[in-house]
């Protein structure tokens, strides 16, 4: 299986990510979609919307401001414990996750590092709002898209007049200030995550959670991670975030060159079961309570937070489970996981990245059998401009020979390679090489628009 070293110069020779603020010796933790990148980052996040949200009838959306009032990271719970154990080297002054750090590791100021007792480091990026910067105008950069879902969940509720289950779904970005953050797009601090918040009855929580875990696992399947690579983690109790009274990592082999093999999986995903945690924190005149017996009760809210069940006439809190994808962290797993070198022949190998069709950033090429005949030329284009209307993204590319051009959509997955030849002059057929099987079948130009919707398996 592919490294992360061989992806990472995969996608700053091809475009698909670059590192944040490249031009100024960068800034950690960031990183930039390029053209390919942000095709493929786009078809994950219409993939995920497609299967969790198109294609149940229990999902509304939302789209929340990523700037949040600081009594949302109040009454949250995230002022007080979204934080990381770090510790300091009082000798190279470098510093580290408490949980991370090898103690045995070289201090560049000689012998080993010498850490301070763990302190918490709170992970919010904080700013201020308007022209005064002073303690009353303190906003937080979300750092879970989550809290924009529980606070407008009486909005949707009213807007919907939705019944028990149902959840909202949202996408986007996230910030934290992680301490050290590594391995390329897995460990940043600008992320962006895809996330549902699944609104149940109190005592359906826990087999809700169950299928939840078993529907988000057959997403990462049906677009094309391999299922050993794949592996469930029941988080342990003293691994729990603080809202959670249980919560299912989905791990993927993120790193296959650790010798150890459970060392090799990591999250690319936690399901939770949140309980009626963020509401009851959240709702007018409710509580947060910590797991350590710290309270805080909500003056603040304008709104309670309850449903109605119109079976009992009772307003109640729903409990919440909550599937929680890392979009960077799933497009880095698919890509890795289509990945391959093949040896074609002897001495000649190609790297093939076998994204399913509807994860490839181009659809389709285009591609002249003969740069030099100017009809040839024209049809290739007059097919591009037709594949192009029908929403397939797709390139046309005459600038080396057949062979080459076929290499290059290899690798950066291209699933339909459309040549343009002598025959097609003649009977307004071409030949569809699949990325695959290399193999090429002859389809009508009048027919090329159905084919590749039908082998991507819808039409956007
Ligand atoms: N909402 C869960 C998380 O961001 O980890």
């Amino acid at each position: 299986m592919v490294d992360l070293d061989k992806i990472i110069s995969l996608c700053k020779r091809r475009g698909f990510i670059f590192q944040g603020s490249e031009q100024y010796g960068g800034l950690q933790g960031t990183w930039d979609y390029g053209p390919l990148g942000v095709e493929l980052k786009n078809n994950v996040k219409k993939a995920w919307w497609r299967y969790n949200v198109y294609e149940r009838d229990d999902m509304e959306g939302l789209d929340s401001s990523i700037l949040l009032n600081r009594l949302v990271l109040k009454y949250s719970g995230h002022e007080a414990t979204f934080s990381d154990p770090m510790v300091d080297c009082r000798k190279c002054k470098k510093r580290f996750r408490a949980d991370q750090v090898d103690p045995n590791e070289k201090c560049s100021e000689g012998g080993t590092h010498d850490l301070t007792e763990p302190r918490p480091f709170n992970l919010m990026f904080k700013t201020t709002y308007g022209p005064v910067a002073d303690e009353n105008n303190i906003a937080y950069l979300r750092p879970e898209t989550a809290q924009g879902i529980f606070i407008n969940f009486k909005n949707v509720l009213d807007s919907t007049n939705r019944k028990l289950p149902f959840g909202i779904a949202q996408i986007g970005k996230s910030f934290r200030n992680e301490i050290t953050p590594k391995n390329f797009i897995f460990r940043v601090r600008e992320f962006e995550q895809m996330e549902i918040e699944y609104f149940v009855m109190p005592g359906e929580d826990e087999k809700c959670h169950q299928e939840w875990v078993e529907a988000r696992k057959n997403w990462y399947i049906r677009y094309g991670i391999k299922p050993e690579n794949i592996r469930l983690y029941n988080q342990k109790k003293e691994e729990l975030a603080h809202y959670a009274k249980a919560t299912v990592d989905i791990h993927y082999r993120f790193f296959p060159d650790r010798p150890e093999e459970d060392k090799q999986f990591d999250e690319v995903e936690g399901v939770a079961n949140r309980t009626d945690f963020d509401l009851s924190c959240h709702t007018k005149g409710g509580k947060l309570v910590l797991a350590d017996g710290r309270e805080f009760p909500n003056t603040d809210a304008t709104n309670k937070l309850t449903y109605f069940d119109p079976k009992t006439n009772q307003h109640l809190l729903p409990y919440v489970i909550e599937p929680s994808c890392g979009v960077d962290r799933a497009t880095l797993a698919f890509m890795m996981d289509a990945y391959c070198e093949e040896e074609v022949k002897e001495g000649d190998t190609r790297v093939v990245l076998k994204l399913h069709p509807a994860l490839a950033p181009i659809k389709v090429a285009v591609l002249p059998l003969k740069k030099n005949n100017e009809d040839i030329k024209a049809t290739a284009h007059k097919i591009k401009k037709i594949l192009l209307g029908s929403g397939f993204r797709t390139v046309y590319d005459d600038t080396a020979g057949i062979g080459k051009l076929y290499r290059r959509q290899d690798e950066v997955g291209t699933p339909f390679c459309v040549t343009v030849d002598f025959q097609t002059l003649e009977d307004q057929t071409v030949t569809v090489r699949d990325r695959d099987t290399m193999a090429q079948e002859r389809v009508a130009i009048d027919d090329l628009k159905d084919y590749v919707a039908k082998r991507i398996g819808h039409n956007d």
